[in-house]
């Protein structure tokens, strides 16, 4: 039986992302956002005032912690923070949610993931948003059964521009100690993660990666190659760059000895199978499941896409009923370690 009573979240940073969190909460009938918290008190103040109108607010995540009557805080902090912000509030006995990159080194991954076996009766969710999107998810399962025959590759790219003012604005951008790196374990860590998620899960990654258009800028990598192989057997290979000139292009293509597929932008871009008959089959449950999540969706989306509303709602919905969140820590783990495997690679070289 679900709890009766409302979900009490906190939201800790009230940066960028802070808003979509404080929005979808306030979306949510079981849950209300009665507290935030930032470092700054100026931004904290604001979001109270702005997004969670009779929330308090405050600058210390400690108060938040030792309010017993608040149930579950989501994490809304630069990288480096989110290990001991969300270890000390699962000690606290608070449910969480943690924005990606769940961890900003393996060996913070190791104690978030420690910290959450250590209380199995709070839920440790990790945000992977574009895993609640429709096409992500029936290609995933398409994959698994084997719609594609045995899967061969798994290729991705992410292609963006990130200019030197945005790593200004925050001193946390851009750097190993607060970011822990840049395009891959930021800009496109959600498509990375979708291509071994969708793939069926990597076993193992090799990186170069390198500075080309933020010298003198920055000092984490702007540009990311690897390559990749999957649990499954399948080869992969990522490249990713915030120097290029495009505002946001990605693209999945997963070819298998049946057949292939293509995710362009967030789109179904073609799907091809030497059977026609079960192309035509396949191209339905696709259809199918597209229309089903426009339902969902309905809102227009940015590059964050509509995600975040599904899994901030499959949280509040874990936290009342004690089930099992669709993306756990351990499950975010996989794509976050596989990130981490890639700069130890890249780092040797
Ligand atoms: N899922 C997505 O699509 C998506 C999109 C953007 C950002 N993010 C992630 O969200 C997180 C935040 O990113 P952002 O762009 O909002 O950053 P931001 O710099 O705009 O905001 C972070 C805020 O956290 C505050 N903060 C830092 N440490 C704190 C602490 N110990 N206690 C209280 N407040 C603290 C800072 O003062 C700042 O206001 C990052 O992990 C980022 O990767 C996710």
């Amino acid at each position: 039986m679900p709890s009766p009573k409302k979900v009490r979240v906190a939201v800790i940073g009230c940066g960028v992302i802070s808003e979509l969190h404080l929005r979808c909460f306030a979306h949510n009938p079981h849950a209300e956002v009665v507290a935030v918290c930032d470092l700054v008190p100026e931004r904290a103040e604001r979001a109270a005032r702005e997004r969670a109108p009779g929330a308090r607010w405050t600058t210390r995540a400690a108060e938040i912690f030792a309010d017993p009557s608040i149930d579950a805080v989501s994490i809304c902090t630069d990288h480096a923070s989110h290990c001991r912000l969300a270890c000390a509030a699962l000690a606290a006995g608070k449910h969480v949610l943690c924005e990606k990159s769940l961890a900003r080194t393996a060996a913070d991954l190791r104690r978030m993931l420690a910290a959450a076996k250590a209380h199995p009766d709070r839920v440790a969710a990790g945000v992977f948003q574009h895993r609640f999107e429709p096409l992500p998810r029936v290609l995933r399962e398409l994959v698994a059964e084997g719609a594609f025959g045995r899967l061969l590759t798994a290729a991705g790219s992410l292609y963006t521009l990130r200019d030197d003012d945005y790593f200004r604005k925050d001193a946390w951008r851009g750097t190993i100690r607060g970011e822990g790196g840049s395009v891959l374990i930021n800009q496109s860590i959600h498509y990375f993660d979708l291509l071994l998620w969708i793939a069926g899960g990597a076993a193992s990654a090799r990186a170069y990666s390198a500075n080309l258009g933020h010298e003198g800028s920055i000092e984490t990598e702007d540009t990311v190659a690897i390559a990749l192989r999957m649990r499954n057997g399948a080869l992969g290979s990522f490249v990713a760059t915030s120097a290029g000139m495009r505002q946001w292009e990605t693209d999945l293509v997963f070819q298998g000895t049946a057949g292939s597929v293509e995710m362009r932008d967030d789109r179904l871009f073609s799907l091809v199978l030497a059977d026609k008959a079960a192309e035509r089959r396949v191209r339905a449950r696709v259809d199918r499941a597209l229309a089903a999540g426009a339902k969902l969706f309905p809102k227009g989306k940015d590059y964050y896409g509509p995600g975040h509303q599904a899994q901030i709602d499959d949280f509040v919905r874990a936290v009342r009923t004690g089930a099992r969140p669709y993306v756990t820590f351990a499950d975010a783990a996989e794509s976050d370690a596989m990130v981490f495997a890639a700069y130890a690679s890249a780092a040797r070289r």
